[in-house]
């Protein structure tokens, strides 16, 4: 009965409340910049990610102490390219993917984007990532596939009432699988706003047990290579490729075309149209701009901002000059190392595809660039994605002109940070399409 008296209970709770200080403040940690509440508590970060506004927090916080930032007693953000190198590239694939990364099991299934530690990842990435090289990319089928669906999109806009069409609802995700779209929604909604979709399980489900798909599929891969994975590893698998591949190009797309709709970025869409409509047959590589636009546009708005957390290797390392003992999370965010290394991308809050032409500090700007990450876990489908975007903004800015609709407020267009990924704050995105040949 001693033992459960208030005054031991209270004795106790001041006792560990002593040692979690003394740890805290004798951690290897506690040289590193970071406001003072981070050496103690994580629940600021907590609150900021519950308010969806992590990313903007730990930008922030980049702002005020530099490149190096204790957002929480074991954990670090980075910005610069060094560190990004060191945690995404050493040993090809990095340092391993934190518990983090559980939120996004399918059917309680590891998917490759799932799977924590190196050596079950490169096991799944010796199956499927022959399907996203670039050669495959370009085979006719899928290129076929991404034209209709390009094609229909824009039909749909432009044939909206007055030519206004909400280009966040109407994006590419419903046309490829609506009813991915949905299911992904579904699995998130405990932690993020969930989106209106339709359910997709019956789809996947059915069709990994099916035989005889596609030859450039991610089935008929799993035909030729699998041996231990069962029908619901291969439909999550599938799924989780498809709902990493549909909000991500969708929402950077969404904020890319905003962007390009503003009367300060007038003379880049009448540049953009120039190329696009005097090289009709040119393929995508011989477009410079195109390619400027593209790569501006996931610089400033990274579909997945957010930090990519990995956990420092056992045995602790070195990372810009600070030591961090193993199992510290360590990570940087898309959205602040493309902001904040000023002496590769000056003046980094201004939209400018003209960058990406200059032949001085070329190479620089492209390995830093971490819209897809970097390294062995960077993004597979990253050509899939470059030929989404290019295919979508040559089939529009070559015909038409964007403006935004009236009723749209800047705020409905600030980021707002879902889970991994961002979207639109006010979920929607009226644009108006001029058609170019009736100016
Ligand atoms: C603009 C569009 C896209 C962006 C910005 C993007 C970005 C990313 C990023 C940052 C990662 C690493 C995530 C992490 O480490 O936590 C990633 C991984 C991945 N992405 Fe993408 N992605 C895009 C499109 C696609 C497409 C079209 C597909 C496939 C259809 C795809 C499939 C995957 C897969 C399977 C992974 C896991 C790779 C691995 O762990 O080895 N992504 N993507």
């Amino acid at each position: 009965m001693l033992l459960l008296s208030p005054i031991t209970l209270i004795a106790a709770a001041a006792l560990l409340c002593a040692i979690h200080l003394i740890r805290c403040i004798r951690s290897p940690l506690s040289k590193i910049p970071g406001p003072k509440l981070s050496k103690f508590t994580s629940l600021v970060l907590k609150w900021k990610e519950i308010k969806a506004l992590r990313t903007v927090y730990i930008h922030q916080l980049h702002q005020q102490y530099g490149p190096v930032v204790r957002i929480a007693p074991n954990e670090v953000s980075f910005t610069s390219w060094e560190a990004l190198k060191e945690i995404y590239c050493s040993g090809g694939s990095g340092y391993d993917k934190t518990e983090f990364y559980d939120l996004f099991k399918i059917y309680g299934r590891r998917t490759m984007f799932t799977t924590l530690n190196k050596a079950d990842h490169a096991k799944r990435k010796r199956i499927l990532a022959d399907r996203y090289a670039n050669s495959n990319i370009m085979k006719s089928a899928s290129v076929t596939g991404v034209q209709e669906r390009s094609s229909k999109f824009v039909r749909r806009c432009v044939s909206a009432p007055g030519g206004v069409s909400d280009i966040f609802v109407n994006r590419l995700i419903s046309h490829y699988a609506p009813t991915l779209h949905r299911l992904f929604s579904r699995v998130l909604y405990l932690f993020a706003k969930p989106r209106e979709t339709p359910l997709a399980d019956d789809y996947v489900l059915e069709t990994s047990q099916l035989s005889g798909t596609a030859p450039f599929t991610l089935m008929s891969r799993f035909d030729e290579k699998t041996g231990d994975l069962d029908y619901i590893d291969k439909a999550a698998e599938c799924l989780d490729h498809m709902a990493a591949g549909i909000d991500t190009t969708g929402d950077g797309l969404c904020f890319l075309m905003w962007e390009l709709s503003q009367p300060r970025s007038l003379g880049i869409q009448r540049k953009l149209a120039e190329e696009l409509r005097t090289n009709p047959d040119t393929p995508f590589d011989k477009l410079p701009f195109l390619d400027a636009v593209v790569c501006e546009g996931l610089r400033c708005f990274p579909p997945i901002p957010m930090s990519l957390p990995r956990y420092v290797p056992q045995g602790g390392r070195s990372i810009d000059g600070f030591w961090l003992p193993g199992k510290t999370i360590v990570s940087c965010q898309a959205y602040s190392v493309h902001r904040l290394n000023s002496e590769i991308f000056p003046d980094g809050d201004v939209f400018n595809p003209e960058r990406w032409l200059e032949l001085d500090g070329d190479a620089d700007r492209r390995r830093i660039q971490f819209a897809f990450s970097n390294g062995g876990r960077g993004c597979v489908g990253k050509h899939l994605a470059l030929i989404e975007m290019k295919t979508l903004l040559r089939d529009v800015y070559s015909r038409y002109s964007t403006t935004p609709h009236e009723s749209m407020q800047e705020e409905a267009m600030a980021m707002s940070d879902q889970l991994i990924s961002a979207r639109p704050l006010g979920q929607k995105c009226l644009l108006r399409f001029h058609a170019l040949d009736a100016m």
